[in-house]
């Protein structure tokens, strides 16, 4: 059932193949430590790691899905503590999950918490969210990809203001910049989130992952990179039973069964 009590910074559950990471530090706004990025990016994996979860849902609390980086915790680091030993090296492993992530976000998504909700694929904000990449007016730089994923999502001259002069900007504006997907009140996100999740969870699982690799590849390659790569996935799921399963259901007018295989 994925609930570990051992967890300090997050909560976590799972219910119809979803999994669920609540990221649970109120007294920091939700700020990413260092125990704080290990616990989410190990329970990350520990959904990724299991064929029964389709999708997992990243949330936050009403006030905040993250406020960006501990900055207490950084406050007093040197040049070589940061290289020598990254608090956010195991983002790494964040990306690479091959499982649908969809960030339920309300409130403030402020520096790594904005950065965190573009590690994930799907945006959902609540009418509540604030994005924003304010580290400038801290004497640094975003740090886990913030000048590189938000150029690609809202355009390089948006991101450039954003990044340089540290404004936040609110959901609608984020929604109509493409950050966001949609935007739901806020009482809805947690049913919205969880209604995508599940959505997602019900198709192929093999189906999904070649479909979460090649949206990847749109973000990380070169278009001749990425469409080759699409075409080897495509022409792969033809060995998968989904495939005749999807395609005889819609010839019979029925449902289909998925069996992840
Ligand atoms: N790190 C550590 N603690 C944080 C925090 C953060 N990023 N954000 C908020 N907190 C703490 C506050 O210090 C405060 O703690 P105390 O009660 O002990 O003072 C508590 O959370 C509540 O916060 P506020 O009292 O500030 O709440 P507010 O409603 O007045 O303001 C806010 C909310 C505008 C989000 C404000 O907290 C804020 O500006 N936070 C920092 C946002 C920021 O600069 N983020 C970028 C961090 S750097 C980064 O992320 C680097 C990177 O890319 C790798």
């Amino acid at each position: 059932d994925h609930e570990n009590t051992e967890y300090r910074n997050i909560l976590t559950r799972a219910e119809n193949r979803v999994g669920y990471i609540a990221l649970n530090r109120p007294e920091a706004l939700n700020a990413l430590n260092r125990a704080l990025v290990g616990e989410l990016v190990t329970a990350a994996r520990a959904f990724d790691d299991d064929p029964g979860i389709g999708a997992i849902v990243v949330t936050g609390s009403e006030k905040a899905f993250a406020a960006g980086a501990d900055i207490k915790e950084m406050a007093d680091q040197s040049y070589v503590d940061m290289f020598l030993d990254d608090p956010f090296a195991r983002f790494g492993e964040f990306g690479r999950l091959r499982t649908p992530v969809i960030a339920a976000v309300a409130g403030y998504a402020l520096g790594g918490g904005c950065e965190l909700a573009m590690m994930c694929d799907i945006i959902l904000a609540a009418d509540t969210a604030v994005f924003g990449q304010p580290e400038i007016n801290l004497g640094v730089i975003p740090g886990i990809g913030g000048t590189q994923r938000l150029p690609r999502a809202i355009g390089a001259y948006k991101a450039a203001e954003l990044v340089l002069t540290g404004r936040t900007m609110a959901a609608d504006e984020a929604e109509r910049a493409g950050l966001v997907s949609r935007i739901v009140p806020a009482a809805e996100l947690l049913a919205e989130a969880t209604r995508v999740g599940e959505t997602i969870a019900a198709k192929s699982l093999p189906v999904v992952y070649a479909a979460k690799a090649a949206l990847r590849a749109a973000q990380e390659t070169t278009l001749a990179q990425g469409l080759a790569s699409e075409k080897q996935a495509f022409t792969s799921a033809f060995a998968l039973e989904d495939q005749t399963e999807g395609m005889a259901a819609f010839r019979d007018k029925r449902t289909p069964q998925f069996r992840h295989r």
